[in-house]
């Protein structure tokens, strides 16, 4: 056995020694210390209430989420000349321009009609429109 495995042996077998001589509370509190940052929470489960509002409302959102919140409105119901969810004639010309051009009327709207930037969502990211451009045309064509 060489020199390296051999001290591998007796760190580990030091470490078992040592874990098993802890109490539950303490094994338990080096659980929760090791946790991977932003480890996310099962629904349920109580210690989720501890965790960092930050880390869920900085996870990007779903495309079909951004939609609900901010795009419906318009594009459910083709208020003001939206192209309409699901309107694959509304969307086939629109698409033939291509995502990155979507993309861009998405995030910078289109001048002079109801499409105003991001659909008017303020908190949206850019990304968070782009998701919401990927779920219209997803189910657009
Ligand atoms: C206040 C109404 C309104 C809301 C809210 C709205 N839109 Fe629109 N959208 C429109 C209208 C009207 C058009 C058609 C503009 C035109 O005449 O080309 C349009 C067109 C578009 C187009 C096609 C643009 C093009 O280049 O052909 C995209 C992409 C789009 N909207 C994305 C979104 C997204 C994403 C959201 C939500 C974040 C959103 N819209 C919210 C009214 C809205």
């Amino acid at each position: 056995m060489n020199r390296i495995a051999f001290s591998f042996l007796v760190a580990l077998l030091a470490g078992s020694a040592f874990a098993a001589d802890l109490s539950d509370a303490q094994r338990n509190a080096i659980v929760e210390r090791i946790k991977p940052v932003g480890e996310s929470c099962v629904e349920g489960d109580n210690t989720c209430a501890a965790a960092p509002a930050t880390v869920v409302s900085a996870e990007p959102r779903s495309g079909e989420a951004v939609y609900n919140a901010a795009c419906m409105a318009c594009h459910s119901t083709g208020a003001a000349g939206a192209p309409k969810y699901g309107d694959a004639v509304a969307w086939s010309g629109r698409i033939a321009k291509g995502m990155p051009a979507l993309y861009a009327t998405g995030v910078g709207g289109v001048p002079g009609t109801g499409m105003i930037a991001k659909g008017g969502c303020m908190t949206c990211s850019d990304e968070d429109v782009y998701a919401a451009v990927d779920y219209m045309v997803a189910g657009s064509q």
